[in-house]
């Protein structure tokens, strides 16, 4: 049994976030919470972390010009984090940080990896890319970072239905719903060694 020290970097809302911190307070996942950052001093995740007493920070290229990644690799290891979770965070990572913590990056993507990944492809432009092609199905994928968009090994994949009535907002809702279980899947599988990363 690895224990995970997670530490989360989410520029928005940080609902995949919560799931797993609910997952962590419900007993579902074994896992320590130490530390959440954001690029976004707005983000809710900023909010929900600072809630349940989870050390939170603000690192973008205004507060470290030039060296952000480092500031965030030095917070990290300074709350013992051995696993990395991009929780909807939207800033490309480098490969200091990835090495900082030898690959234990993950990232989830609100799709079908290889399909609608890559540069300009996040958030509901994905969902809207779905749409517009008529796909019949979509979901969401977790993999391990790499320094190319959403290139990394991937980890698990979860589908849904897009049904020909779905919007890019009840696709985004319909797959958001699958994230929250399927971050926590993987982390548990992680942790008890089903998955190596
Ligand atoms: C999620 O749908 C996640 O897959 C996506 O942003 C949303 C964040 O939601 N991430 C990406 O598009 C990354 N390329 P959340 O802030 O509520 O967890």
């Amino acid at each position: 049994m690895i224990k995970l020290n997670l530490g989360f970097l989410a520029s928005h809302n940080g609902s995949n976030m919560q799931a797993i911190i609910n997952n962590v307070k419900a007993g579902k996942l074994n896992a320590n919470l130490c530390a959440v950052i954001s690029n976004n001093r707005s983000a809710i995740a900023i909010e929900k972390a600072r809630n349940e007493n989870i050390p939170a920070f603000i690192v973008n290229s205004s507060t470290h010009p030039n060296n952000s990644d480092k500031e965030i690799v030095r917070i990290l290891q300074q709350y013992n984090v051995n696993t990395v979770i991009l929780a909807g965070y939207m800033k490309a990572i480098s490969k200091y940080l990835i090495d900082s913590f030898n690959g234990r990056v993950l990232n989830i993507h609100p799709a079908l990896l290889p399909k609608y990944g890559g540069k300009g492809m996040y958030g509901m432009n994905v969902h809207q890319a779905v749409i517009k092609n008529k796909e019949s199905i979509s979901g969401a994928t977790i993999h391990l970072v790499n320094e190319e968009y959403d290139k990394g090994p991937i980890l698990a994949q979860k589908e849904i239905s897009v049904l020909p009535e779905d919007t890019t907002e009840t696709l985004a809702e319909k797959v958001l719903k699958i994230e929250h279980n399927l971050y926590t899947d993987v982390l548990i599988k992680i942790s008890n060694g089903e998955i190596v990363i």
